[in-house]
């Protein structure tokens, strides 16, 4: 049978432990942008699962919106330089938008959607992440709402994926090291 289970060496966050912090950092903005116009806008792929779950733990009226970027490097690094694949389909001036992200690791990504997305003057930018790779920082960003700090490590699930493979696996996991070792993938 192929399944994806078979490649994961160790589980970093459970599910359960997913959920029930998604559900507190969507209690928290419902609280912070009460009364506000208040607009998602998620990084894909990575963030999808996310911010499915997130968005009905905000109570809140909001909009969301997606934008594609991509970065030239390795499949496990990722250079400065930073390319968008789709735009926002949506203008975000006058709105408080909030950036949904996977995981933030050199910052490089973060900074430059913040870059061009403060010259289209929203009324305030900030910025939620499940993950955090804090030590990986090479760009300095302010990340708002952050579900777990995590160790440098290279995770997939929950949206993350290797090589386009396992973002459907229900939790953050590490996979075994043979699986990277067979080489470039996706
Ligand atoms: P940054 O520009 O270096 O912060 O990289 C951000 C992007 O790199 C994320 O949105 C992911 O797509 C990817 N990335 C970084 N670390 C990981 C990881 O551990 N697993 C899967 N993707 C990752
Ligand atoms: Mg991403």
């Amino acid at each position: 049978m192929n399944t994806i289970e078979k490649d994961v060496a160790e589980i970093l966050i459970d599910q359960e432990s997913i959920a029930k912090r998604v559900e507190e950092m969507g209690a928290q903005i419902s609280a912070d942008y009460e009364g506000t116009e208040l607009m998602l806008v998620a990084v894909l792929k990575g963030s999808v699962v996310f911010l499915s779950d997130l968005m009905r733990h905000i109570t809140i009226p909001h909009t969301i919106d997606f934008m594609a970027t991509s970065s030239y490097g390795h499949v496990t690094e990722s250079t400065g330089v930073v390319k968008i694949l789709k735009d926002l389909d949506m203008p975000v001036t006058d709105k408080h938008v909030l950036i949904v992200e996977d995981i933030i690791d050199t910052g490089n990504t973060l900074a430059y959607l913040l870059r061009i997305l403060q010259e289209r003057n929203p009324k305030s930018i900030r910025v939620a992440t499940l993950l955090d790779k804090k030590e990986r920082r090479t760009v300095p960003v302010v990340v708002d709402y952050v579900g777990f700090e995590i160790p440098n490590k290279f995770v997939v699930g929950y949206g993350l994926d290797f090589g386009e493979i396992y973002r459907n696996l229900p939790y953050i996991g590490v996979l075994k090291p043979e699986i990277y070792a067979s080489g470039l993938s996706g």
